[in-house]
């Protein structure tokens, strides 16, 4: 019981480290008070260029991967694991370090998710991406990455707890995006490339 609860509570703090607020920051920026105002890739990709938004985007997974691979290396599977795995991404959309607010939470999923099950992390990276560069709205392929981990998850048969802890990511995802959804309904999100303007 107290193992389990301390694998949660570090995967919730290691998701909780800002990365997209620490690499902005090197650069003078606040995400906070650019474009979306969003902490993650995308928004860096506006505020900041290219190589910066990668250095977030790999932070973002890195922090959730490692969240998993640490705890599965201590021995924790089935269910558990899929718990680790959402506290990683609860930790980052409600960081410790940013009064509980945060971001998104796609590229720590994916990153848990690739150490969850790589197969289905990397079935789904390629439709998130497809989606992404066909619409030129990151947030269609985010919902898109979302809903084809789900319909995968089924396809491929994978365990009750697997599917369970992707369709709560996928739902987290839905509701983190709900400001995207409204954008894209009302034709006013921002494309892919467009640059940041402050707020
Ligand atoms: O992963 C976040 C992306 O889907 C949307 O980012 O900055 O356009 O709200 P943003």
């Amino acid at each position: 019981m107290a193992s389990a609860l301390l694998a949660l509570v570090l995967a919730y703090l290691f998701g909780s480290v800002p990365s997209g607020v620490l690499v902005a920051r090197a650069y003078g920026v606040d995400l906070r008070r650019v474009g979306s105002g969003n902490i993650g890739a995308t928004n860096a990709l506006r505020a900041l260029g290219p190589g910066p938004a990668l250095a977030v985007a790999l932070f973002d997974a890195f922090k959730g991967g490692i969240a998993v691979l640490l705890a599965r290396a201590a021995g924790v599977e089935g269910a558990l694991l899929g718990g680790v795995a959402l506290a990683a991404v609860l930790g980052h959309n409600h960081s410790l370090f940013l009064r509980f607010r945060g971001g998104k939470g796609v590229a720590t999923s994916f990153g848990t998710l690739l150490f969850l099950d790589p197969a289905l992390a990397l079935w789904t990276f390629p439709i998130g991406v497809s989606v992404t560069l066909l619409t030129r709205y990151v947030s269609a392929g985010s919902l898109a990455g979302g809903v084809a981990a789900v319909v995968l998850a089924l396809a491929l048969g994978r365990p009750p707890w697997l599917l369970l802890t992707v369709a709560l990511m996928a739902l987290l995802v839905f509701w983190t995006h709900r400001d995207n959804l409204r954008r894209l309904q009302a034709g006013t999100e921002r494309r892919l490339g467009e640059r940041a303007e402050i707020r």
